[in-house]
């Protein structure tokens, strides 16, 4: 009998499935999605332009109608734009195109785990460098684990996730000038801070790659991440592009969804001022503390983590627990939900501390 397994990659041997609990709750606060979907009037205009699909056909393997509403919306020209199916394909597409040759891939912890699962998965060596104790960077520490290791390339997610905080432009330019490697900035949680990101610097930065996704904006369902960088970089990484990666439904509704940009636009406003509301009242309850964050999401630490978890799901409400030892010990993340959402989130865990256990 031929055993399969034999062949099988050492690295994938070691390696667990990404298994996300899909748990059901009447209040989702757990995965940085938006609460948001679309207006009556607008699902009804996605559904009248998914029904004229031709299901038979292969996609438009260059997203051609998608890439000019998205080039509007983000304000990057169309032909500077590379798509994958979640920026999670694009990460892939990153690792296989530049790393190989034994540097690595390096990036703070914690972040973003899918750099470190997919780099694994590629047999890549993953160099984790740890952040400071109130989850900022050292830029001459930093900088120093750059020098040592020689990565191939750098992952900084800014805002960062889980903790919120985002790695200023007095980081990333010396990272960006002294690292020597390919250095991607993640702005998945870009649109909830009050600036537009990095992308000025593509100009003067030909190392520099940076990611988007319209996840985190309503529209998780359609898997759509967006990478943007040099010409000289997206040819590269477009090699390794699976050819139809951007399927028909995603291409059709998110290119009606951007059309509404306005309505999109005020969403984004209610879910940062709803943040800023929530990060107020989590600072009032002495018993936890709650990390600054320009996200769609707060982390906090808490004595009772798991206990507080259990009390918040007993009542339908599903946040993240992220309670392990090391630097999360004690953390729980909540996604910032409507205003409803937040109210009730808020009265339970009140009512937790106030002895409702
Ligand atoms: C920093 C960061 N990058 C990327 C992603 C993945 O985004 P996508 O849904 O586009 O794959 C996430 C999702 O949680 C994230 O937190």
């Amino acid at each position: 009998m031929i055993n399969p397994l034999e062949h099988l990659r050492p690295e994938i041997r070691t390696l667990a499935p990404y298994t996300l609990a899909h748990r059901e709750a009447r209040v989702k606060l757990d995965a940085n999605e938006s609460p948001y979907g679309p207006s009556e009037e607008i699902q009804r205009e996605i559904r009248a332009q998914l029904d004229d699909i031709e299901m038979n056909r292969y996609p438009d393997p260059d997203a051609t109608a998608l890439k000019t509403a998205l080039a509007g919306f983000l304000q990057i020209p169309a032909d500077r734009l590379l798509l994958g199916n979640g920026s999670d394909e694009l990460i892939g597409y990153l690792i296989t195109t530049f790393a190989g040759k034994g540097g690595g891939v390096l990036y703070p912890t914690p972040t973003f785990s899918m750099y470190g699962i997919i780099a694994a998965s590629l047999g890549q060596k993953t160099i984790e460098i740890p952040l400071e104790e109130d989850f900022q960077i050292m830029t001459d520490r930093f900088l120093a684990a750059l020098r040592k290791n020689s990565p191939e390339i750098v992952f900084l997610a800014s805002p960062n996730n889980p903790t919120g905080r985002e790695f200023p432009e007095e980081v990333v330019i010396p990272v960006l000038e002294e690292s020597g490697a390919v250095v991607v900035l993640d702005e998945a949680y870009i649109d909830f801070t009050d600036h537009n990101g990095c992308l000025r610097l593509l100009d003067h930065y030909p190392n520099l790659i940076i990611l988007r996704t319209l996840s985190k904006i309503g529209m998780a369902a359609l898997r759509l991440g967006i990478l943007t960088a040099s010409p000289q970089i997206l040819r590269e990484v477009e090699k390794v592009r699976l050819p139809y990666n951007i399927n028909t439904f995603s291409q059709t509704a998110a290119t009606v969804l951007l059309r509404h940009e306005g309505a999109l636009r005020e969403q984004i406003r209610t879910i940062v001022s709803e943040r800023e509301w929530l990060f107020s009242a989590l600072s009032k309850i002495p018993q936890l503390c709650p990390i600054p964050s320009t996200a769609n999401f707060i982390l906090f630490r808490t004595d009772e983590p798991d206990r507080l978890f259990g009390h918040l799901l007993n009542a339908g409400i599903l946040i993240r627990n992220l309670n392990a030892p090391g630097p999360l010990a004690g953390c729980l993340r909540v996604t910032i939900g409507a205003p409803e959402e937040n109210r009730e989130f808020l009265s339970h865990l009140q009512n937790f501390f106030q002895g409702g256990k």
